[in-house]
């Protein structure tokens, strides 16, 4: 196991959050720099992450990286670029998803279609980019993992709903919970967060929450305290039924 920086390091706290070039995941990058972390806002598109990072230079250190969460060679080269900029990450923050497909139903849906896309982006994305990165978050002193989810993931509570994305946000919390158990123990707490119902291009103009109230619960679970909980589902740091 890799060594961490040792505590007298007064280095700068690193955090990379994926699907930031827009919502709720560049609401995040704002707050993360408004709390003096240096933030790698990333997105699949090269000219979308640029601006994005530029609008946000005032609040503080932004800077912009290309992460494809749905290609795997993409998810390699980022994690190969941050190892090369800092040699550690402390926050990662799984933000990016799609396909609300409220159009769908388990009978009708698109499975080579919609579905393997969902799986591709919602699940796989976090877990491959989980694998790329636990190297880097090892090194941390207090490594952060946030899987945004949804309470549409929620067996609890699960009825009729868009197929694809409650069955890939419920497995989002599986990989949240078995990873959380894997890493226990060590300083890196892994949990997963429902931002609630926020007005992005996802969540619809009539969703009652802002990006600043749907962002500030995910920065809750991205600077916890050394014994914050790990293996969770929160939204506005309080628990979610699983
Ligand atoms: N809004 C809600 O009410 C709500 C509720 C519960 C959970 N959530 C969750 O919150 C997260 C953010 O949602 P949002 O409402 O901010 O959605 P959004 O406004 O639709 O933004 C989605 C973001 O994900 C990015 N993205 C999509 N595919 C990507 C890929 N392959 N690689 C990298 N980035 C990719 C998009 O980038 P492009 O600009 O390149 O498309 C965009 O930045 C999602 O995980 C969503 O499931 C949202």
């Amino acid at each position: 196991m890799t060594n961490s920086r040792p505590s007298s390091d007064t280095s700068e706290r690193v955090a990379l959050v994926t699907g930031a070039s827009r919502g709720i995941g560049l609401e995040v990058c704002r707050q993360m720099a408004e709390r003096g972390f240096v933030v790698l806002l990333t997105a699949r598109d090269a000219a979308k992450a640029n601006s994005a990072a530029k609008k946000l230079g005032k609040v503080g250190g932004v800077e912009s990286l290309v992460l494809d969460v749905a290609n795997a060679s993409s998810i390699k080269k980022a994690a190969a670029e941050v190892a090369s900029r800092y040699g550690y990450l402390d926050v990662l923050v799984n933000n990016a998803g799609i396909n609300y497909d409220t159009w769908e139903t388990v009978e009708n849906a698109d499975i080579s279609g919609t579905v393997m896309e969902t799986i591709t982006t919602n699940l796989l994305g976090p877990w491959r980019i989980c694998q790329a990165f636990l190297p880097l978050l090892r090194k941390s002193r207090a490594g952060r993992i946030v899987n945004v989810s949804s309470e549409s993931g929620s067996l609890a509570n699960m009825g009729a709903g868009p197929p694809a994305y409650q069955v890939t946000k419920a497995a989002l919390n599986a990989l949240t919970r078995t990873l959380a158990g894997e890493l226990r123990g060590s300083r890196i707490l892994v949990n997963a967060v429902c931002p609630g119902w926020v007005a992005t291009d996802m969540g619809g103009a009539g969703a009652p929450r802002s990006v600043r109230e749907g962002a500030a619960g995910i920065v809750w679970a991205a600077t916890l305290p050394e014994n914050g909980p790990t293996g969770g589902f929160f939204r506005d740091g309080k628990p979610l039924p699983w």
